[in-house]
């Protein structure tokens, strides 16, 4: 989604704003923009394609300076159109369309009372160039401009309503960036007599690793070599100074190399074997110390468990339900992030609340666990895998996954190791309320550990799949089933396909198909199933006769041992033999491989799919 990066300095920063804005491209976004002060004066650069054009657009109209800022933006607020890309600059009063004002402003997030604001400000005389949100806070700064920027950002702040970031420089105040943030995520970065601003700490990899991780309501006063921090007092009604930490940070740079692979969500699929050891790294026993000091307490403490998550990390948590039921026999309920957040529910101060997200930044679900905790549940813990993310940061206990940067929209080595951390949660829970023996521990532990083994020999089903994928990308539309364990897989194999090869997929847990869904089935219609050798397979097998009695063709991904064999219009790959609790992790990989042979049948981008962002830091 949007990202921002911001610079104030002696030297020329434009290659600096523009090589992060790259390591944040992996986000998502449809058009992006760099704005600096140069002669005296606003210049900008914005262009609907790539961060590349853009810099090539900025180095041929000879756009340097030392103070800066630069945007990609995923359209909420007006079409992906230049004239609505950031940096916005104000039009003063009776200014022309064109004018060029004094204030350029970028902003992630979105203003909820921009239309109040907007009718406010023309009635003043601003004109408007674009049909963003974004553009009223550029007017609404530059008429409480009188001399002084940071003084006219907190002014204009206390009218905002919604979440932003936002960073701004003014024409008359050559060497000073103001930024501020509340709802969206925004770091600091202190340099040698220079400074910078960024959405996520990786935009600064290699400029530096010296980072302030702002807080919500915090403005921040950037100059040459020195800055300021303040939020608004609510007693007094004043802005105060405030201090934060400094922590060195060594963030990745979303730019890893290719390699071998065609993109970054084949390299993420083969990755696998390796973030999930990489998961389990440290893990030499089950204890609930490994999510934190305390854990044991707090685990002692609760009596049932809320997962709250978006998407793929929601699928994660849906399977973990059935582990932590079956195996910690913990009540455990799994909310959408973005539902909960706004549902009345019966809030139980002994549940522990668990929120699972791969960039720790989802704002559905960070509003969700502040919710969860507005209502009295204090006990929360996340699963993350970006440790210096929002996420980490406002949970009591975590456990951070070991993926490494997930570039492609379309999550794959994240929610595996998700699984992992959430088996991992499951033994820890069953031990503290006696349900986990020294022997289940060894057995547990001892498969997790054979866990990259058994995950490498399904990649090698790869060429099986392949095959699979030239008549899937002839299809519109595909049915995924799945028993129990396995039926958020199946959802999340619908939701693989979906994302990024755009055919309509459906899951559903097998037993619901004669409920409704059998309808839709004919010759054209694939129905993936995913068949692990489990106590639900001879039911499975009965769904599948009900499909295949209607002329369905069956694509089957089904363990060694199930004895189920290929013949007209039904299609086996063969998985390795059952692998009891832990197959889900397993049977989720055939599914990607399945979707991402099929978009790139169909030609799509795989790893930006249209619509869609990596990181979904607005409601
Ligand atoms: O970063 P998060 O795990 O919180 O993201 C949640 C979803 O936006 C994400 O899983 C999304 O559904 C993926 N693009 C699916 O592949």
């Amino acid at each position: 989604m949007c990202g921002i990066v911001g610079a104030v300095s002696q030297r020329n920063i434009v290659p600096i704003l523009v090589e992060g804005l790259k390591r944040l491209e992996y986000r998502g976004y449809d058009s992006c923009g760099v704005a600096v002060h140069q002669d005296g004066g606003l210049r900008r650069a914005r262009s609907t394609s790539r961060v590349a054009e853009l810099q090539h657009q900025a180095e041929q109209d000879g756009i340097a300076a030392g103070t800066g800022i630069a945007h990609t933006r995923w359209a909420t607020h007006g079409a992906p159109a230049v004239h609505n890309a950031h940096p916005h600059f104000s039009a003063g009063p009776n200014a022309g369309a064109d004018a060029v004002g004094r204030i350029a402003l970028v902003h992630n997030g979105i203003i909820e009372n921009h239309d109040e604001l907007r009718a406010e400000l023309k009635a003043r005389g601003y004109v408007f160039a674009s049909q963003t949100d974004t553009e009223v806070i550029a007017h609404l700064i530059d008429h409480h401009y009188s001399g002084d920027l940071l003084d006219a950002v907190q002014q204009a702040l206390p009218r905002l309503k919604g979440a932003y970031a936002v960073a701004v420089f003014c024409r008359d105040e050559p060497h000073r960036v103001v930024a501020a943030r509340e709802g969206s995520p925004l770091v600091l970065g202190v340099g040698e007599s220079e400074n910078f601003v960024a959405s996520d700490a990786m935009a600064l990899a290699g400029v530096t690793d010296q980072i302030v991780y702002l807080e919500e309501g915090d403005v921040v006063d950037l100059q040459l070599g020195r800055y300021w921090i303040s939020r608004l007092d609510t007693t007094s009604g004043r802005f105060i100074t405030v201090q934060r930490e400094v922590k060195t940070v060594h963030a990745h740079s979303g730019a890893a190399e290719l390699g071998p692979y065609r993109h970054y969500m084949q390299k993420e699929i083969f990755e696998q074997p390796v973030a999930i050891a990489n998961t389990l790294d440290a893990v030499t026993g089950i204890s609930p110390e490994l999510f934190g000091d305390g854990a044991w307490r707090v685990f002692k403490e609760v009596d049932k468990v809320l997962i709250l998550a978006c998407g793929t990390s929601y699928y994660s948590g849906s399977t973990a339900k059935y582990w932590l039921e079956s195996i910690a026999k913990i009540p455990t309920s799994v909310e959408i992030a973005s539902e909960y957040r706004y549902r009345d529910s019966v809030p139980d101060p002994k549940t522990l609340v668990v929120t699972i997200s791969q960039s720790g930044e989802t704002a559905d679900t960070i509003a969700a666990l502040k919710h969860a905790r507005a209502q009295g549940m204090k006990h929360t813990l996340t699963i993350c895998n970006v440790s210096t993310s929002a996420m980490v940061r406002e949970c009591e206990l975590a456990y951070i996954t070991r993926a490494g940067a997930e570039i492609g929209v379309a999550s794959t080595k994240a929610f595996t190791t998700q699984l992992v951390g959430l088996f991992l949660l499951t033994l820890a829970l069953a031990q503290t309320r006696g349900h986990l023996s020294d022997e289940a521990e060894a057995r547990h532990l001892k498969d997790l550990r054979h866990l990259p083994v058994a995950v490498q020999a399904v990649l090698a089903l790869e060429p099986q799949v392949i095959a699979w994928s030239e008549e899937f990308a002839r299809k519109e539309n595909a049915l995924f089933l799945g028993r129990g364990l396995h039926y958020p897989i199946a959802l999340e194999g619908a939701l693989k396909l979906k994302e990024i090869s755009y055919i309509h997929a459906e899951a559903y847990p097998a037993g619901e198909l004669k409920h409704g869904p059998l309808a839709l089935v004919t010759a054209e219609m694939p129905v993936v199933t995913v068949a692990p050798n489990d106590a639900l397979l001879e039911k499975l097998k009965s769904n599948m006769q009900e499909v295949r009695a209607r002329g369905g063709q069956l694509y089957v991904f089904a363990d060694g041992d199930t004895a189920i064999e290929s013949e007209a219009g039904l299609h086996v790959i063969r998985m390795p033999e059952h692998y009891g609790a832990l197959s889900p992790i397993l049977h989720v990989v055939p599914l990607q491989l399945l979707a991402y042979h099929t978009a790139c049948a169909r030609g799509t981008d795989v790893d930006k799919p249209r619509n869609l962002a990596k990181s979904v830091t607005v409601e």
